[in-house]
């Protein structure tokens, strides 16, 4: 073991990956099975990441139910990200599509059949055939379970593949040399409270997204944004982070995620005059339009005054037609959501559902291959040693709107290319950059504050302010003077942070410690985010802006760029030019 100043035992592997979900061990499986050291750290045991809650399926354009291809699937994600994704990574991605379904079909994960044995296909929103003339069935499903056994999939193999995995363990930051390369993370290990260094020749943040900055959230609370957290303060930007998902169908007052999937079997959304409002909005895909539009049609349904309940303040789900037979098999857990979070019997009654925040289109900038990038001299260069894969990534495949599936679609196959690019790269023959005597100090000093402060504020206090700040200022619908004053408010924020403090400093399963190394990661994330917001000034995707209400192509095809120091924002053209195709010209989202 190597040691530096501050003593801190190290532990040294080819590769370290942060975060145990579905973009984290495929990546880890790739790495491992190629004969690599890689150690992988989850917050959580890895079964139960967030990839888990994930329900409706994985986008591939397999045909098993009708004709399809990659390229109508291309389409549908430029379109459905409202033309701020980068064309060449799409390409990629919906060409995988196929080669890693059946990949994790040989792997054993369990997949719904169809009667001749080929996987089952749901359809799901903005999903079409033909460029757009009607839905297509895309998403290969393991009921409404598919992330589960996704997980379980891959983790079976990963065990198989000898990844060494490190079970509630937290990383606190990135190590940095004086070249700016990553060397790997200082990290807790949560039973004990011991802080180590896990020094890697190669990082990959996985570490999914920051829900969490959002009071109604379909999100774990694990979801903490600590890989753009970390990130952003070792002084690397996070991309687009204005655009988050509201998921039209969480369960109201709950929030927890009611499958798009239901929508795929034939559920439709209704309002309080028992109207299929989505005729009206989208008259081709009606309830099978993206999400962005699906929410913005709810949220007006409701400010219209037909929503439903004693406050008409959500719309309702019926899936009643479908018959309990289809819901027991292809929507058990959509049953069971109903039965404990809804009061409801979902084969008799109809679910109350509300827009709520799912899933965050931005974060930390990488290129094709999963390579974290900053931008450099007007253009942009690599950040040796670290990659960023998931949600946590933004590569940026979902530009302004994610379409449902293409987040299960994202993890396997940039998990898988990011592990093949590293393979590639012959790390094994490379040796490890040697760690300098302050390489841990900045993950040293962050603990030093909170261990030390004496300060009044109680992280809980803060982290419910920034969760209510930026569902009131951010929401589905946006203004100038509502996103000005959350901007406002969240600056305010960050100075109460450097004041919080915790008495109890005891080591093992603190959990007082840890939830205010996540508050860090809050405030990051929550000030990208609405910073990001409040200089856009153009309705794109997620970001609806009242003021601006049309997506204004010629100044806002652009990326945005945050960085932590100054709150400072910067811009980078999108990528328009496909693989090998031509590229897809912007047009009126209509559906
Ligand atoms: O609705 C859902 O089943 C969620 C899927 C997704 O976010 O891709």
């Amino acid at each position: 073991m190597a040691a530096i100043k501050q003593k801190l035992p190290v532990r040294r592997f080819d590769a370290v990956i942060v975060g145990a979900g579905g973009s984290g061990m495929r990546a880890s499986l790739q790495l491992a099975e190629a004969g690599l050291n890689v150690a992988v750290l989850s917050k959580v045991f890895p079964t139960r990441s967030h990839t888990v809650a994930a329900q409706g399926g994985i986008g591939a354009s397999l045909g098993n139910m009708s004709e399809d291809n990659w390229y109508w699937h291309m389409f549908d994600t430029v379109k459905g990200s409202d033309y701020l994704g980068d064309q060449d990574a799409i390409e990629f991605m919906c060409r995988e599509a196929p080669k890693v379904v059946y990949e994790l079909e040989h792997f054993g994960m369990p997949f719904d059949r169809n009667p001749d044995g080929t996987i089952y296909q749901r359809p799901i929103g903005g999903h079409t055939a033909n460029f757009g003339e009607k839905p297509v069935a895309r998403a290969c499903a393991a009921a409404d379970r598919t992330g589960h056994a996704l997980l379980h999939t891959l983790y079976q193999r990963n065990v198989q593949a000898r990844t060494h995995f490190f079970v509630e363990w937290m990383a606190i930051d990135l190590i940095r040399d004086q070249d700016g390369d990553v060397l790997g993370v200082v990290a807790l290990e949560m039973e004990t409270g011991e802080v180590l260094i896990l020094q890697a020749k190669t990082t990959i943040l996985a570490t999914g997204g920051a829900g969490r900055i959002w009071s109604a959230s379909t999100n774990a609370f694990i979801n903490t944004g600590d890989g753009p957290g970390m990130a952003a303060r070792a002084g690397l930007p996070l991309q687009d982070m204005e655009f988050w998902q509201f998921h039209p169908t969480g369960v109201s007052g709950a929030g927890v995620l009611i499958s798009e999937g239901v929508r795929g079997e034939g559920g439709i959304l209704i309002n309080a005059n028992g109207e299929r409002f989505m005729e009206r909005y989208a008259p081709t895909l009606k309830d099978l339009a993206p999400r962005d539009f699906v929410s913005r049609s709810m949220d007006q349904e409701i400010k219209e005054g037909r929503g439903c309940g004693p406050n008409k303040d959500h719309v309702l789900l019926d899936l009643r037609h479908i018959g309990a037979d289809t819901i027991k098999k292809r929507l058990p857990s959509i049953l069971e959501i109903g039965h404990k979070f809804a009061n409801v019997d979902a084969t008799r009654d109809a679910i109350p559902v509300v827009p709520t925040i799912h899933y965050q289109m931005g974060g930390i900038p990488t290129n094709i291959h999963g390579q974290v990038i900053m931008p450099k001299n007007g253009g942009q260069e690599i950040v040796n040693g670290l990659y960023a894969i998931g949600e946590c990534g933004c590569i940026s495949v979902h530009g302004a709107n994610r379409l449902g599936t293409n987040s299960l679609l994202d993890l396997l196959v940039f998990g898988k290319a990011s592990g093949e690019h590293i393979v590639r790269s012959k790390l094994k023959e490379k040796s490890h950059k040697p760690l300098s005597e302050d390489g841990a100090d900045l993950a040293l000093s962050h603990l030093a504050r909170l261990e030390t402060s004496t300060g009044s504020e109680r992280v809980q206090d803060v982290a419910n302010a920034i969760r209510s700040t930026m569902q009131q200022h951010c929401g589905v619908f946006r203004t100038d003077e509502l996103m000005q004053e959350g901007v406002r408010k969240i600056v305010e924020l960050d100075e109460r942070r450097k004041y919080v403090s915790f008495k109890d400093k005891s080591k093992v399963f603190n959990t007082a410690r840890m939830e205010a190394i996540e508050l860090d990661n809050l405030i990051e994330n929550a000030k990208a985010s609405i910073v990001s917001a409040a200089a856009r000034k153009e309705s794109r995707g997620a970001h609806a802006h009242r003021d601006f209400p049309e997506r204004d192509d010629a100044n806002w095809t652009k990326h945005t760029l945050w960085f932590a120091e100054g709150n400072r924002l910067d811009y980078k053209p999108v990528n328009t030019q496909p693989l090998t195709v031509e590229t897809f010209m912007p047009k009126a989202r209509t559906f």
